[in-house]
């Protein structure tokens, strides 16, 4: 963050910078490692075009709300609603925020740790996915007993330093050079995936649309999907808008976000679906998915060891900055409203995050048979945080938005005080104040099977 202050907090200082931390945030795991799980589960084609009608629908208006509750009030996502709203909205939307938020940190440092632990073990020349039998093997072996435990501490000790020691800007500088990186490197698997000899089933698989297998638990999925992979619903998007100057357009900024984070998965898939099939594994293996797959794939490249150490150390930067961004939500409301110091506060959520953290690890060795709700810890503060929490909190944002706060507030956020034309204002309106809420709600009201 620069050193450019605005009423006591920071401010991004060039335009480029604030697209880039958000594209940041928004890119990581989500689009890497759960899109093509959950559009493996849910039957691909069918959650893919529904996954890409959500961004679109309820996704960019909701950035678009958010960014203009965030930069409008210059806080953390509770005092956000307080001072645009009565209090009562921030004592439900900001713990609920908060909440959402440490779950989802903790069951992604899991994940994160597995691509320490992957990148090491391919620098190492410990990688060997020669076939299923053995890859599948591996995977067990890396992602039980101790070894994801020390990695989720790992992970979690990175983030809390970026955190603590202010290095923010040098991740940013980093990841502006490194993010690209990761984009180019996507786009070199995806012409490998052109020559394996599943690529046709793969592209079938995730491109035709199967309009049958559209149930409540795919819509339920693909939405909880676009809120997870656009970090909306939870105020991590509130926050960092307060962190952008005012030359930011809030509406391109939206646009750009949520176009880069789908061309991602767009990839991702492209990258894992034609591997599934050319390897005879199943696309419903869930969470280890990607995992599983990605190893065959570097297995059969030339200098394949180089290639995976390099895609794993993208992806663990990506999803540092991804959890930077998570993290930010409790340590500024810790700091705003409850008055702690940075320090204490981001001992604190690291902590929080530390304890669930190793819960959801232990879900794939020794908490394997513990389930709640038919669901082991991992599975279930997943399920909670993306399919639960964030749309309740995106509900309430759009209504909040729509119906609430000044029509005059939003117009001058998204138009910088009528210095520049926002044209799709009225569109805009529609959907935060109707298209939204009820689209969100009838997906709750199908998947508990009322409608
Ligand atoms: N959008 C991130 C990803 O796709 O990996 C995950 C995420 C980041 C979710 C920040 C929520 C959040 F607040």
């Amino acid at each position: 963050m620069s050193s450019t202050h605005n009423n006591g907090r920071a401010v991004f200082n060039t335009k480029f910078g604030a697209i880039a931390t958000t594209v940041g945030s928004a890119v990581g795991l989500g689009n890497i490692w759960r899109f093509p799980y959950e559009a493996g589960v849910h039957g691909g084609g069918a959650f893919m075009i529904c996954y890409l009608l959500f961004v679109l629908l309820i996704g960019v208006p909701l950035l678009c709300a958010e960014f203009c509750m965030g930069r409008g009030t210059r806080s953390n996502i509770f005092g956000a609603y307080k001072k645009l709203g009565d209090g009562s909205i921030s004592h439900i939307a900001g713990p609920l925020g908060i909440i959402a938020s440490l779950l989802i940190l903790s069951f992604y440092s899991v994940v994160a740790g597995w691509t320490v632990e992957y990148c090491l073990s391919s620098l190492t020349g410990g990688l060997d996915f020669s076939n299923r039998e053995v890859g599948h093997g591996q995977f067990l072996n890396l992602t039980t007993g101790w070894r994801p435990l020390l990695w989720t501490v790992v992970f979690l000790i990175a983030n809390f330093t970026i955190l603590i020691s202010g290095v923010t800007k040098g991740i940013e500088r980093a990841s502006n050079i490194l993010m690209p990186l990761l984009f180019l490197l996507l786009v070199a698997f995806c012409v490998n995936s052109f020559f394996l000899p599943g690529f046709e089933e793969g592209m079938k698989f995730l491109f035709t649309p199967d309009f049958s297998k559209i149930t409540s638990g795919v819509l339920l999925g693909a939405m909880g999907q676009a809120f997870f992979s656009l970090s909306l619903g939870l105020g991590c998007m509130m926050t960092y808008a307060s962190y952008f100057s005012s030359k930011n357009k809030l509406g391109k900024t939206a646009a750009t976000t949520a176009l880069l984070d789908s061309a991602v998965a767009i990839l991702a898939g492209v990258i894992i679906f034609p591997a599934v099939f050319s390897f005879d594994l199943s696309p419903e293996a869930g969470p280890t998915l990607v995992f599983e797959v990605l190893p065959y794939i570097f297995n059969q490249l030339p200098g394949g060891m180089i290639w995976s150490t390099l895609f794993f150390l993208l992806l663990f930067l990506a999803s540092l900055t991804s959890t930077v961004s998570m993290s930010e939500i409790s340590i500024t409301y810790f700091c705003e409203e409850k008055k702690m110091k940075r320090k204490g506060a981001t001992i604190l959520s690291s902590a929080i995050a530390l304890v669930g953290g190793l819960l959801c690890a232990l879900s794939f060795g020794a908490l394997s048979d513990f389930t709640i709700f038919g669901m082991t810890i991992f599975n279930l503060f997943d399920y909670l945080s993306s399919n639960i929490c964030l749309p309740i909190g995106g509900f309430i944002c759009s209504l909040f938005v729509g119906w609430w706060v000044d029509k005059k507030f939003i117009k001058d956020q998204l138009t910088d005080y009528g210095k520049y034309k926002f044209p799709l204002l009225g569109l805009f309106r529609f959907c935060v104040r109707w298209l939204c809420p009820v689209a969100i709600f009838i997906i709750f009201l199908n998947s508990i099977g009322i409608v």
